[in-house]
């Protein structure tokens, strides 16, 4: 099939050396740096739709939510600065992860991400302080910073560590952790929400604060990868870290190669101007195009606004939350069965069966919401035909977290050279963050206009994604990472763009008929 194209492990390229508890256990603590992307995705939506948050600070979205409750289901909650608050961290998160690309690549993975840490704490301190409007939104761009920085971090750190058998476990670690966050927020909201007195939302808020200080005081401890310690010029101390994480001596190999990948990056003095040559142009579709079609799949509708939604639906204050936090735990779950699938199928396979999945389960909601409240928003739902769309909501989300969740941050992060990898993640960060705010601050908007066709809006691209990806995308499995270079070398599409001088690897490259 066309695409499918990669170096074959079995007669390629495979180092030496096992999975150590060393990183499994390094592995384990920098991933803790989706925590606090995935606490704070989760915190948003429940935190919106308690009345005695929105009574403080969006009096006006509370007026409106009591005047809609017999009028249009979908237009209650659309209001600009009530989307600001929510969507305004994802603006700071993408211009901080062109910064953060500087840090990781000249001070090392680890100060990113203990920069992105101590950020973030001091956000969530702001937040759960909140006296007005600016407060929050401040307190939200400060989350945002930190958000930039870990997620420009830590999937390299983790493709980097990992044995390339391996990479795709690990490196899950990262989404695993992000639904974590996502399943904790949604349960915290759920018992902060019956506290007496109206503060719940500020105890939602200030938690995030625990998240925050798991990832900094994480990154302390942490030592930098040997491509990173390489790159900045530490050829013994990255000898010995590779020693260490592979746990044998005949490390050779992939020393070598991690010195030719060295040598290439000294020549590169600009990244930013570099990635851009024809023989980077495969590794840069990819850095702006899976996160966008990642987002435009319309996950964080349903992350965001899942308690908003579900109350739309006619669920009443809790039971908004309960379902919510039913979908988190899907999150959870669907990781798990990523990070054991990922290294063995491979991503091609996941990516393909996650896009049908999701579309048939669009269309399902789509068609059942059409069903009930049709084009005039007024209708009512009764519990069991809920508890339908509630399904295939859950059928959705699982689709997605396997497939464009945990392979949206894997793939970009295993996929570009050293010499361009920061730049190449920071784009993948910023695209990622831009889309993210535009559906924050787009959906309740959209859903008032669009209605339930917004459900078929996502599915089409759905449709796109899957296509791109079974003709541009090839298995990057087992792989090592500076060895990627013979993966496009041998893809039908992307093959044009690179010269024979360009491959300085040697390796043998098969086409892979099957996937
Ligand atoms: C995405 C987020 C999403 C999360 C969980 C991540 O991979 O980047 O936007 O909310 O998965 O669904």
């Amino acid at each position: 099939m066309a695409g499918g194209a990669i170096v074959d492990t079995a007669g390629g390229k495979q180092y030496p050396g096992k999975l150590t508890l060393y990183v499994v256990f390094t592995c384990v603590v920098a991933s803790t740096g989706g925590l606090i992307f995935g606490y704070d995705i989760g915190i948003s939506g429940g935190v919106t739709s308690m009345d005695p948050f929105l009574l403080k600070f969006f009096p006006e979205v509370y007026r409106q939510k009591q005047a809609a409750s017999k009028s249009n289901q979908y237009c209650q909650y659309d209001n600009q600065l009530l989307q600001a608050f929510t969507s305004s961290l994802y603006l700071a998160a993408l211009v901080a992860s062109f910064f953060a690309s500087a840090v990781t690549r000249i001070l090392g993975r680890k100060w990113s991400m203990l920069a992105g840490g101590f950020t973030f704490l001091v956000g969530a301190a702001l937040n759960g302080a909140a006296q007005n409007v600016a407060m929050l939104i401040v307190g939200r761009m400060l989350l945002g910073v930190g958000i930039g920085f870990a997620n420009q971090s830590v999937p390299v750190y983790l493709s980097e560590m990992a044995p390339a058998h391996l990479r795709g476990m690990l490196n899950i670690g990262f989404q695993l952790m992000i639904t974590i966050g996502i399943l904790a927020a949604e349960l915290i909201n759920y018992g902060t929400n019956k506290i007496k007195g109206g503060h719940g939302w500020r105890v939602s808020l200030a938690l995030a604060a625990v998240p925050a200080v798991i990832i900094t005081v994480g990154a302390l401890f942490l030592p930098d990868t040997p491509n990173s310690l390489m790159e900045r010029g530490h050829p013994e101390a990255s000898r010995r870290m590779l020693r260490r994480i592979r746990g044998t001596d005949d490390i050779g190999e992939e020393y070598a190669d991690l010195v030719a990948a060295r040598e290439i990056s000294k020549q590169v003095q600009h990244p930013w101007r570099n990635i851009l040559m024809r023989k980077y142009r495969a590794q840069l579709t990819m850095a702006v195009l899976i996160p966008f079609f990642q987002q435009v799949s319309g996950i964080n509708v349903i992350n965001f606004y899942a308690p908003v939604l579900f109350e739309t639906l006619g669920f009443k204050g809790d039971a908004s939350l309960l379902s919510s936090v039913m979908t988190g735990g899907v999150l959870v779950l669907g990781s798990v069965v990523s990070m054991f699938t990922v290294d063995r199928l491979g991503r091609r396979k996941l990516f393909l069966q996650g896009g049908a999945q999701m579309l048939v389960s669009q269309i399902a909601v789509g068609t059942l919401i059409a069903v009930r409240f049709g084009t005039s928003g007024v209708g009512e739902m009764p519990r069991g035909y809920a508890a339908a769309v509630v399904l295939f909501i859950c059928v959705y989300v699982a689709g997605f977290v396997w497939s464009w969740g945990a392979l949206g941050w894997l793939v970009p992060s295993e996929i570009f050279p050293l010499e361009i990898r920061s730049a190449g993640q920071s784009i993948t960060v910023s695209v990622n963050m831009l889309f993210t705010f535009v559906i924050a601050q787009a959906f309740l908007t959209m859903l008032c206009h669009m209605k339930f066709g917004l459900f078929y809006f996502f599915a089409g691209w759905v449709v796109i994604m899957t296509a791109f990806v079974a003709l541009f995308l090839p298995e990057t499995k087992n792989v090592p990472m500076e060895e990627m270079v013979l993966v496009w070398k041998g893809h039908w599409f992307w093959s044009r763009f690179i010269g024979d001088a360009d491959d300085i690897h040697t390796g043998k490259i098969v086409m892979d008929r099957g996937a």
